[in-house]
């Protein structure tokens, strides 16, 4: 096989979670190991970048480590090492980054850079067995809420994004503020399942606009005033029935993935595309793969959500960087860091 690609190593540190893979030149997941870092972030019911940044710094060798050995392979078979080094928390990136980098040098391996948001679309593609492309593409996360027209995995047109939360970070703040455990996005949509959609009326921020930006934090306020009332700010003393907590998470959660099933509708309209594929950790939602998949039926567009375990964060999805190297995309050993803080992106 005179142009086959030996496997590579990826490397993913973003956010919290620290990974590695090590994909077979089709594809294939050889070996992989994923480090989470929720009980040390737990009693911040929050990400802090500096905890976040030590941990990777502790744990990205021994990930790398169980992932190479998993896999049966020696550095030598490597043909290549990618890493995600766009957007993400700065220090958390660059663990990642000088990791990749100095075993590429001690290795004598080229190098792929990654911009960790293609890579979370890119899980839709791993998970389907015909290309997706073209195709709109929305991303739920932690950090981000944005929409693609993608023609392919790497050429991806910016639609819009959020101007404040993303709607994983709106998941997570309601779910501290109604002392849920952390991450609040998987213990939310557990809740919700127990109560009433209609029970309050949340806003859908923006739902009518015509351009595709998202706005979450007039939610997250509107969720604080129905659990507090006006004035009252100490949520640890709150104590709040059972049903209501539902109610409010089942409302809360039913308004969220109302305002992106009709942003992503009309962005199908709008390109006259006929595919959606939707990744990022809030694409685990039951409801939301619930409701998008009958918004699917009911307009005739295909459908690719992420697998479960490819949604949130993960170094299967640094796939992607077969794509790259197919393309002849290498990235110099003097690349840096982008947090990317800025919109757009
Ligand atoms: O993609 P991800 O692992 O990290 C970022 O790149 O940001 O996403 C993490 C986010 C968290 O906000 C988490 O609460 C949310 O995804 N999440 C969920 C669910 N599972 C994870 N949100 C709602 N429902 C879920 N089942
Ligand atoms: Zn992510």
């Amino acid at each position: 096989m005179a142009d086959a690609i030996l496997p590579i190593l990826t490397i993913e540190s973003t956010c919290d979670e620290t990974a590695a893979a090590v994909i077979s030149d089709e594809g294939a997941v050889m070996g992989q190991c994923i480090a989470t870092q929720e009980s040390l972030h737990e009693q911040f019911r929050g990400v802090v970048p500096e905890v976040a940044a030590r941990a990777h710094l502790e744990r990205i060798l021994p990930v790398i480590d169980t992932a190479i050995r998993q896999a049966n392979v020696s550095p030598d078979d490597l043909t290549a090492i990618a890493v995600a080094d766009r957007p993400g928390l700065a220090g958390s990136l660059l663990v990642g980054v000088v990791a990749a980098k100095t075993l590429a040098i001690a290795w004598q391996k080229p190098l792929v850079s990654l911009n960790h948001l293609h890579a979370h679309l890119y899980a839709c593609q791993l998970s389907s067995e015909s290309s997706v492309y073209p195709c709109v593409g929305l991303i739920v996360s932690g950090g981000h809420t944005s929409l693609y027209y993608c023609t392919s995995p790497l050429d991806l047109e910016y639609l819009g994004g959020t101007i404040d939360d993303a709607a994983g970070e709106a998941f997570d703040k309601v779910g501290a503020m109604l002392s849920l455990g952390f991450p609040g996005g998987p213990e939310v949509s557990k809740l919700a399942a127990k109560g009433k959609r209609d029970a309050y009326a949340f806003p859908r921020s923006m739902i009518h606009e015509k351009h595709f930006d998202f706005s979450f934090s007039g939610l997250k306020t509107a969720v604080r005033y129905a659990i507090t009332g006006p004035g009252q700010q100490d949520f640890a003393k709150l104590e709040i029935d059972d049903q209501v907590k539902a109610d409010v998470c089942a409302s809360f959660e039913t308004a969220v993935v109302d305002v992106l099933v009709r942003k992503s509708r009309r962005a199908l309209k709008q390109y006259k595309c006929k595919q959606l594929i939707i990744g990022g950790g809030v694409a685990a939602n039951g409801y939301l793969r619930q409701q998008f998949a009958a918004a699917a039926t009911q307009d005739h567009f295909a459908l690719t959500i992420a697998p479960p375990d490819l949604c949130t964060d993960n170094a299967v999805m640094g796939a992607i960087a077969l794509e790259k190297i197919r393309r002849g995309d290498f990235a110099s050993f003097d690349i840096d860091i982008t947090p990317g803080l800025q919109r757009g992106f």
